[in-house]
């Protein structure tokens, strides 16, 4: 089914990017109806405008206090009838009450194999420099749906790939960036296709 999909982006937007080709290429239904940017200065917001997409910078300190700001989001979602919302690289914390709101329905792309190098602190190039340092020899690229927790909620797609010798922490990112980008795609694909199993731990067949 086409979704209406609502992208939190902070910085580069690359993963926004992959979505947008994926759109434009027929790869996938569903349209991008909304970007958000807690961060003014983010590529990501160009890229939207380039695309003719609503893009928009929300910060919390536009409002008098975070319910407000709560509201301003659910507003926002509900006149555009969100039903999927991605988190592409946006560095902020999704409220429980959004959270409660749309369960099963915000997706967050993380640059490590989860349970590794995860959670608070594990962000950006730091995860890979953490991976690196470690010695693991294989790490990649997880989909999630966001639960209460960072970085915690049910898997639902993964890619690996190996480490190679000496690589840098900067190289090692660009390498999994691909992997994002291809997996992000793919898992809007799934949720699309409702190969989403919501009742095991493996959320698709
Ligand atoms: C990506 O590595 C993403 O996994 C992480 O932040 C980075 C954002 O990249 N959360 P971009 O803004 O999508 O290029």
């Amino acid at each position: 089914m086409e979704l209406n999909i609502a992208v939190m982006v902070s910085g580069n937007g690359t993963n926004l990017q992959s979505i947008i080709d994926a759109i434009n290429k027929n790869e996938i239904k569903s349209k991008i109806r909304l970007i958000i940017s807690n961060n003014k200065d983010a590529y990501g917001l160009k890229r939207g405008n380039d695309n003719n997409i609503n893009s928009i910078y929300i910060s919390k300190k536009q409002f008098k206090d975070i319910s407000d700001y709560e509201n301003n989001l659910l507003n926002l979602y509900k006149k555009n009838k969100i039903d999927l919302i991605i988190l592409a690289g946006y560095l902020d914390i999704i409220s429980n009450r959004i959270i409660e709101k749309y369960e099963n329905k915000i997706v967050n792309i993380h640059p490590s194999l989860i349970p590794s190098f995860c959670g608070k602190k594990y962000y950006g190039i730091k995860v890979h420099e953490k991976a690196l340092e470690y010695g693991v020899k294989i790490t990649g690229a997880t989909t999630h749906f966001v639960n209460e927790g960072i970085d915690t909620g049910s898997i639902i797609m993964q890619e690996a790939i190996p480490v190679e010798e000496k690589i840098t922490a900067e190289n090692l990112q660009k390498e999994v960036l691909k992997i994002e980008h291809k997996i992000l795609v793919e898992t809007i694909k799934l949720i699309e296709d409702d190969k989403v199993n919501y009742n095991k731990n493996t959320l698709y067949n």
